[in-house]
């Protein structure tokens, strides 16, 4: 089975000459189908930027990245843009909802730029807002809505075009502790589907629910293979 996610001696370098930073340095890593995986370190380490890079949101200064057996790394903007829309769904922790669309116009927006018809939009919105459990909500304004249910808006938007693959970077952690178990819960449930899920957290005890932890320390992947009891001991945020 070929990889759904590889990098293969990637960096990214901001700046030139006294002010460049290496924000990721040599990194190989390779995610397979089916996988839920969280990624740590401390902050700065390089954690957003790697998610940036495997999100197609940018490429790498050197390095390839295959995604889905294709190197992407060179892609031009539209092409990068379109493989997103195709292969990526993106949870933020800040929800990132449009506050004048109700829930289910926020779900068809991604179906809006792939060139879905309109009644089947509305369908596949509701599908999805059923699928995170929001069937009675989906007329709401985002103000209208907890803080949970938005992400669980946002959750749905994320996976209304059935992406291969979510990238969550930090998506609990504008919620209590409460509601962070519903959203999880949620991507527990997407991942049983076959969806590769990759969360960037900062909380051991949300990283212990998956199922592989990654760890960045200064742009490297200091380890790729740790397990939940690997970081049992952890209790408080990294
Ligand atoms: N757009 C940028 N321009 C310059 N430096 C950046 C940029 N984005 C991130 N960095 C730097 O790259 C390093 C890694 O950042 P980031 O990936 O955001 O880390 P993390 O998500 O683990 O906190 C940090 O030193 C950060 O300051
Ligand atoms: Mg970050």
């Amino acid at each position: 089975m070929k990889p759904l996610i590889e990098l293969r001696q990637v960096s990214k370098v901001y700046g030139i000459g006294n002010t460049e930073v290496r924000a990721l340095w040599d990194v190989n890593l390779t995610v397979e189908p089916g996988e839920y995986c969280s990624i740590m370190g401390p902050s700065g380490s390089g954690k957003s930027t790697a998610m940036n890079l495997i999100g197609c949101l940018d490429r790498p200064t050197s390095g390839a990245y295959y995604l889905d057996g294709e190197n992407v790394a060179e892609l031009d903007d539209d092409a990068l843009a379109h493989i997103r829309n195709r292969k990526i769904g993106f949870v933020f922790q800040q929800f990132h909802l449009l506050p004048q669309l109700t829930a289910i116009e926020n779900v068809m927006l991604p179906m809006v730029y792939s060139g879905v018809p309109s009644q089947e939009r509305q369908e596949r919105a509701a599908a999805a807002l059923k699928q995170v459990k929001l069937a009675d909500r989906m007329n709401n304004r985002p103000t209208q809505l907890s803080g949970g249910q938005q992400q669980r808006v946002a959750i749905a938007r994320a996976i209304v075009n059935q992406p291969l693959l979510v990238l969550a970077d930090e998506p609990t952690g504008a919620l209590d502790s409460h509601t962070t178990q519903d959203v999880l819960g949620i991507f527990s449930e997407l991942n049983a589907t076959g969806i590769t899920v990759v969360m960037v957290t900062h909380e051991p005890d949300v990283a212990r629910l998956t199922r592989r932890i990654v760890w960045f320390r200064d742009g490297e992947v200091v380890d790729a293979n740790l397990t939940p009891e690997d970081i049992g001991h952890l209790t408080a945020t990294v």
